[in-house]
Parts: structure tokens; C-alpha cells; sequence
């Protein structure tokens, strides 16, 4: 391995350790201060209906930590097949899953176990259901051509390997399958500084 190598993959590792810890904290404690958006505060503002985070359980509506709403063009239709990419504590795939009710499948797909456990605790709670599988966005769990819908809110911009991911989401998509994508990008180059941070690119 380069030394150029070495530096990427231990970087990389770092920044996976930073993810899992900074969103396990927005699971446990959604009240400690975050520098972003999350809660229901951060719901309201991408335009989540009232009634829906109403209806939702609390504690999936206090640990959303979205960019934005993937469910504003997702026009999600009863039966089908949607992959939530980075789950998180669910409440994508429990609007989801109400969306395409109970002749569809909500599959979502978390690095962290426990928000697995988390999502599908609160999918429950919400008289939903969904499967989550612990896995990462770079190999998604799911067989080709699987999914008839992809949403993902937030979660692309946390990897280092942003095409992989793209080219993965084509490969589980059925002929005809949407994406529905909320993240966020730089207009700007960001300097190295930032870039080699592990806690401004986790967040
Ligand atoms: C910004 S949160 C978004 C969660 C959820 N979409 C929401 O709106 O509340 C990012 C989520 O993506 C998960 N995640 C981060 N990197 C991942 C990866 N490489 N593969 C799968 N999930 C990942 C994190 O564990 C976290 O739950």
C-alpha cells in the first residue's frame, strides 16, 4: 500500500467510527446540540406535513436528522417495493410504508445495527412495518433489480465513495425504478482541512 493509500483507508475508518458515534447520539440524546438541523424542527422546515409527524412516533420524529424531503417527488404507490438508504431511526420508512401499505415492502439498509433495531422498533410503533438490514450503502444488501423505488435523505454525502454508492442503487433498481435523493453538495471546493475532518464530514 502507498503511503497516499494508507492515508485514504485511515481516514475512511475514522470517518465511519465518527458516523456511527454522531448518529447513534442522535438516536440516544436528540437533545443534545447538534451543528445541524434534526428533530422535528428540521422536519417542519423540508415541509413534512403536521399530521404526519402527529401520527409518527416521537422518538423517530426527535431523532430525524434528513437534509431535506425525498417524499416530495418519491410519488410512492401501494405495492411497491422501496429501499430507505441510511435509515436511520426510520421515520423516511415509516412515511414509506404508509404510502404503499400493506401489499407493499419498506427494505431499509443502516451501517449501524442498532438503528436498525431502532427504525423497525419505531416502524412498529407506527403501525407500519419494515425490514431493515445492517449494511452499508457502498455493497447494499439486496439482490439486482429488487427495488421499484430508492429513497435516501442525507446519507450519500457521508461516503467517500459517492459513485459506488450511485452504481450500486442502479444495480438493486428494477427496469423503470425511481430514485428520490435529498443531500447536500458543495457549489465550492472545500479545503483539505475540511475534507481530512472527520467530524465536519460526518454531520
Ligand atoms: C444523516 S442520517 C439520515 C438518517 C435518516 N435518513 C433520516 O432522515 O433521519 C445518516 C444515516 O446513514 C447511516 N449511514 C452512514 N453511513 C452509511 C453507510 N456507509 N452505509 C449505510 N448507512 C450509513 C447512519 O448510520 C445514519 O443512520
Amino acid at each position: 500500500m502507498t503511503e497516499a493509500v494508507e492515508a485514504q483507508a485511515s481516514l475512511e475508518a475514522e470517518l465511519k467510527d465518527e458516523i456511527l458515534r454522531m448518529y447513534q447520539e442522535v438516536a440516544d440524546n436528540p437533545r443534545s446540540e447538534f451543528h445541524f438541523y434534526h428533530g422535528r424542527e428540521a422536519a417542519e422546515l423540508f415541509d413534512y406535513p403536521a399530521d404526519w409527524l402527529d401520527r409518527a412516533p416521537a422518538e423517530a420524529v426527535a431523532s430525524f436528522a434528513g437534509v431535506g424531503n425525498p417524499h416530495l417527488r418519491s410519488d410512492l404507490k401501494p405495492g411497491e417495493t422501496v429501499l430507505d438508504l441510511g435509515s436511520g431511526a426510520g421515520l423516511d420508512s415509516i412515511v414509506a410504508g404508509w404510502q404503499v401499505g400493506p401489499s407493499g415492502t419498506v427494505i431499509g439498509v443502516d451501517l449501524n445495527p442498532a438503528m436498525c433495531r431502532k427504525a423497525q422498533t419505531n416502524a412498529a410503533a407506527a403501525g407500519t412495518s419494515m425490514d431493515c438490514r445492517s449494511g452499508s450503502m457502498e455493497d447494499i444488501p439486496l439482490p439486482d433489480a429488487s427495488v421499484d423505488v430508492a429513497l435516501s435523505n442525507g446519507v450519500i454525502n457521508l461516503s467517500f465513495r459517492k459513485r459506488r454508492v450511485i452504481e450500486e442503487l442502479f444495480r438493486v433498481l428494477r427496469p423503470g425504478g425511481r430514485l428520490s435523493i435529498t443531500d447536500i453538495v458543495s457549489a465550492k471546493q472545500l479545503s483539505q482541512s475540511i475534507v481530512n475532518d472527520p467530524k465536519l464530514w460526518a454531520s
